[in-house]
């Protein structure tokens, strides 16, 4: 099974969207798709229209629960392990514990036996907390979704950093797959500048941008992704080229 982890400290910069239009073109192509929502407000939760309630990942992150007890099927191929109103308490309890970082890890790997997927993709909260540092510590492959903004990219060195540290401490096999820019619009003279500036630097920028669209704030609204609700979309189509570019780097 493939483990891709999509993370930013940064909120509103496309990580749910992208686990969601990922999860679903990966099941349309005929994978077996697990999503694990590691955000308390529980946005790919809310977008798949699986109703929040006290079941969920807070239970699995406490051990209290199998992962395979909290799942759910959103559409054929594809399963959601939602986040759950006490997600945020139940990273105050994860600190407590011994071998409080590996806990994501382990539970993906006692899932393996009972319902074995081919990727995981795992949606994190906007912080570097330590739910994100289990999902860094679960993946083989991290993301990071950007907005090519001035500030976008001074965020993204924080991020750097606990990836550096997880590779160093945690997890040697963890790779970072790139540097996703979101909300892209290649008529802005700041965002082509800013990517331009990125390349120069020698960040590694992944080789699709994903622009823009109202269809993709509202794809939620109809608990489906961008990718079904605007599939001929520029924002639908970079997603498709996003997935098969990761289906042929993650062989
Ligand atoms: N490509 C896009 N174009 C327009 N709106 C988008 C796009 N991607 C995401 N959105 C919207 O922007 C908001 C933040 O996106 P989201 O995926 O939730 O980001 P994050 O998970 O990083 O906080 C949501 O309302 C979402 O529907
Ligand atoms: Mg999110």
């Amino acid at each position: 099974m493939r483990v891709i982890t999509i993370a930013s400290q940064k909120g509103g910069v496309g990580k749910t969207t992208t686990v969601h239009a990922l999860g679903t073109l990966l099941s349309q192509r005929g994978r077996r798709v697990l999503m694990i929502d590691l955000d308390p407000q529980a946005s790919l939760t809310v977008a798949c229209g699986v109703e929040m309630g006290e079941t969920g990942m807070s239970e699995v992150m406490m051990g209290q629960k199998l992962l395979a007890r909290v799942l759910w099927e959103v559409i054929p191929n594809l399963y959601l392990a939602p986040a759950d109103t006490r997600l945020t308490q139940a990273e105050l309890v994860m600190v407590g514990k011994m071998g409080r970082e590996n806990i994501l890890k382990r539970a993906i790997h006692a899932l393996q036996g009972s319902m074995p997927a081919d990727y995981c993709l795992i949606d994190c909260p906007p912080s570097l907390n330590l739910l994100t540092v289990n999902a860094l510590t679960a993946a083989e492959w991290v993301m990071i979704p950007t907005r090519p903004e001035y500030l976008g990219a001074r965020a993204l060195q924080p991020m750097m950093d606990l990836i550096h540290q997880a590779q160093q401490e945690l997890n040697p096999e963890l790779k970072l797959l790139g540097i996703l820019p979101t909300f892209f619009n290649p008529r802005l003279k700041h965002h082509t500048e800013v990517l331009a500036e990125w390349e120069r630097a020698g960040l590694p920028l992944l080789p699709v941008q994903v622009g823009q669209t109202i269809r993709a704030a509202e794809a939620p609204l109809r608990q489906l992704s961008i990718t079904d609700t605007a599939p001929s979309s520029k924002v639908a189509e970079a997603y498709r080229a996003l997935l098969t570019m990761i289906e042929e780097r993650a062989q």
